[in-house]
């Protein structure tokens, strides 16, 4: 009898040994490490941006498959990011995001990344050569390396073509003239440098003349944005008629300028940004803001997990994925 009741445990023991080793254990399920380096966590478009990579990634999660995301904020500061990234490395990540701080910085990056056999996924700020170099057809030249972005230029004309869209084309005091303001991001980053350029560009292209009063650089800061608009206002007066900003932050910055200085928008001046934020539509609908121009952030992050989730399955990866701009003017809300 004790025989039978001992071989009986033994019994009971194996079987649940093996029903433990069956589905739902930690054995089946596959974890895959992704380091995401992000610029700044202090930037309105990048904050929106980086949580739907969060959300994303959890929504690709299955019982067998899941994503540790480690995020790290590179607080604008290259030196803090190539420590990151070395970090990334040492942790063996299966895939990086990267949102570099400095573009310039990209190969430098993208070798230490490529010779430690992990694929690179660059988005939002396009990389470039060391020489400041347009980059496409690109620096990127290894299907374990992208860039996921939007091309800056179709904001900037987008911009511009507001303006024209508008009665008077921007020429608010009929003297034949857009006298303009140019907030600009980042002088080295070529979402700043397409959007100044291409803003002016397609009035010009237009046949439209222009004077460009006052251009500064505001790093993308909404606080920067209102204290360059405000000097402007100080200094010109009446004679702007246009603020082009590179981005909806610093636009915001710039509304609260024109605010305090009792001009309005749509009657006196007109003011554009890019981004759309939740707040810029209002301001749009409301005629506060002239136009702004939508940057998909939810394509962008979509596209930018979509890749990485390739690279993780040994697909190689095209090295550009281009999401597009939508123009928002008034005439977007119908
Ligand atoms: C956005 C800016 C943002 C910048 C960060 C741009 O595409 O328009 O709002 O500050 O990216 O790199």
């Amino acid at each position: 009898m004790k025989k039978i009741i001992a071989l009986a445990l033994v019994l009971v023991m194996v079987l649940s040994l093996a029903a433990c080793g069956s589905s739902g254990s930690s054995n089946d399920v596959k974890t895959y490490k992704v380091g995401v380096a992000i610029y700044q966590y202090n930037d309105n478009f990048m904050t929106l941006y980086r949580q739907e990579i969060e959300n994303y990634f959890k929504t690709l999660e299955t019982d067998t498959v899941k994503y540790e995301i480690t995020m790290v904020d590179g607080k604008n500061d290259m030196g803090e990011q190539t420590n990151q990234i070395d970090t990334f490395i040492t942790q063996k990540m299966d895939v990086i995001i990267c949102n570099l701080v400095q573009t310039s910085s990209a190969e430098v990056i993208i070798d230490k990344v490529v010779a430690a056999g992990i694929p690179l996924v660059l988005i939002n700020r396009e990389p470039l050569g060391d020489n400041g170099d347009e980059s496409y057809p690109g620096i990127i030249n290894n299907d374990k390396v992208c860039y996921v972005g939007a091309d800056a230029r179709q904001s900037g004309t987008y911009q511009g073509e507001i303006v024209l869209a508008l009665d008077n084309k921007g020429d608010i005091n009929g003297d034949g003239v857009v006298s303009y303001v140019m907030v600009v991001g980042d002088p080295e980053n070529p979402d700043a440098q397409y959007r100044t350029e291409y803003s002016v560009k397609a009035l010009t292209d237009a046949g439209v003349q222009v004077k460009e009063l006052v251009k500064n650089v505001g790093n993308w800061d909404q606080t920067k944005g209102q204290e360059i608009v405000a000097a402007a206002l100080a200094q010109y007066g009446d004679e702007i008629e246009v603020v082009f900003c590179n981005n909806d932050g610093m636009a915001l910055g710039a509304a609260a300028a024109i605010q305090a200085a009792g001009r309005t928008v749509g009657q006196d001046i007109y003011l554009l940004g890019v981004d759309a934020l939740d707040e810029c539509q209002e301001m749009v609908q409301k005629g506060t803001m002239t136009g702004t121009v939508l940057n998909d952030h939810i394509g962008q992050s979509h596209t930018a997990v979509d890749v990485a989730v390739k690279a993780l399955n040994g697909e190689p990866m095209d090295n550009y994925y281009w999401v597009d701009y939508v123009k928002v003017d008034a005439s977007y809300f119908g």
